[in-house]
């Protein structure tokens, strides 16, 4: 394996990874892009892939890949430990058992999952689903559809102006009726962090599920779902470092073994006759169908290379990146961050002055700096901050302060064309 440099902070606080040394491991990040270096500024979109997890994939494929659970032979027994083996390291990324890891397309699958087999079979007319403003499409279209089917209501706690969590409106919106509580654990928008941990036990002792969209909460700190204590939590593999086509939904082993399946077919059975059949118990009755085998042992690996890095050094880094960047953004004419939530992560929307942040991606693209726009599939809440089209930058754990001077500089030059 090899060695994890381990160097002082910057401010001597903490210590962290080298960064440099860590970017060796992406192939992407070393590509020139319009002859300019790479600056990968949209790691909260998707992140760039280790040699490590490419590497797993590919000799997967070559040395070990067949059907898992199916076949009798070398191959499949060797495909099957494999498969397995990722739902190990996923549930112990996330302090779970392994029977609760449920292997999923995505996190937007993962929640669909919960509200179609949990959601549309346990909620009525007169229950509430509690919601906070700031969920990303995937926390919120699903329980739109669940309260038109079954008449529940669905409710929202408001976001302070500044993007943080305000647990006046939250508590406020809280009561008897609500029955499932559904929040991010890291707006993907404001970046602001929410307290999951306090979140699920006031859902608690309401008698109400929580259910963490954790989509970029996990990428950005620890997560331990028997410390949070919430029902069941979603996230996707590319965020963590890891290949699409694959997520994890957690759900306790209490509910998932009362939750009907999701989806119908082969692998989720104990026993089929033309007229019956009987599902196989969790968390292979939510897996039905052969599953993204190549994608759930890729995304183990990323898994182990985030765990080998340290989930506070990632967090120490991220940190550092922050402190770096915003005093450099403040002094840049006309920018304005959205989302100054004092507990933020490594995420950074923002306007320039009134240029349009398609226009500010344009100018930046053309410097090799990469920046999504948009509504960032969470168009509510940029519409509650008062705007149609956000640009966002958004870091990793392989991102230098050198990429964020780059990123200074070309806005600079985007604010002196306009
Ligand atoms: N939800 C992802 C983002 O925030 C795609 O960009």
């Amino acid at each position: 394996m090899r060695k994890i440099y381990i160097k002082p902070f910057l401010n001597g606080l903490k210590k962290m990874y080298d960064v440099y040394e860590i970017r060796k491991d992406f192939p992407e990040l070393s590509l020139k892009v319009n002859g300019k270096p790479n600056t990968f500024l949209d790691t909260a979109a998707s992140a760039q892939k280790p040699q490590a997890v490419l590497d797993k994939m590919m000799n997967f494929y070559r040395t070990h890949y067949s059907n898992v659970h199916r076949g009798s032979y070398y191959l499949s027994e060797q495909a099957t430990i494999e498969y397995e083996q990722a739902r190990t390291s996923a549930a112990a990324f996330i302090n779970a058992e392994e029977k609760e890891i449920v292997f999923t397309r995505s996190a937007t699958e993962g929640i669909n999952l919960v509200a179609s087999s949990w959601g549309m079979n346990n909620l009525h007319e007169g229950d509430e689903i509690l919601l906070s403003e700031a969920e990303h499409h995937a926390n919120l279209v699903p329980w739109q559809v669940v309260r038109d089917k079954t008449g529940c209501k669905l409710k929202f706690f408001k976001i302070n102006d500044d993007g943080s969590y305000n647990p006046e409106s939250f508590y406020q919106e809280l009561n008897e009726k609500t029955k499932l509580v559904g929040v991010t654990g890291m707006s993907n928008v404001l970046g602001t962090v929410f307290p999951i941990k306090e979140i699920s036990a006031a859902a608690h002792k309401v008698g109400a599920l929580c259910l963490v969209d954790a989509c970029q909460a996990i990428v950005h700190q620890p997560m331990n779902v028997k410390d949070i204590d919430c029902d069941f939590l979603a996230f996707s593999g590319h965020k963590v470092y890891g290949p699409t086509g694959i997520g994890v939904l957690y759900g306790k082993y209490e509910h998932l073994e009362k939750m009907p399946p999701y989806q119908m077919g082969g692998d989720m059975v104990k026993k089929v006759t033309y007229e019956h059949t009987d599902f196989a118990e969790p968390p292979a009755r939510f897996e039905a169908g052969t599953p993204a085998i190549a994608q759930a042992v890729g995304l183990g690996e990323a898994l182990c290379y985030m765990q080998k890095l340290g989930m506070e050094n990632i967090a120490a880094h991220e940190k550092m990146l922050m402190d770096y960047a915003l005093p450099k953004l403040y002094d840049i004419k006309g920018f304005k961050m959205i989302g100054t939530a004092p507990d933020k992560g490594g995420v950074i929307s923002f306007a320039l002055g009134n240029i349009h942040p398609q226009d500010v991606a344009f100018v930046l693209d053309k410097e090799g700096v990469a920046i999504r726009t948009g509504h960032h599939c969470a168009e509510p809440i940029v519409n509650r901050m008062g705007y149609t089209s956000l640009a966002r930058a958004s870091f990793g754990l392989y991102t230098t302060t050198e990429d964020i001077d780059r990123f200074v500089a070309a806005l600079i030059k985007v604010e002196s064309f306009f």
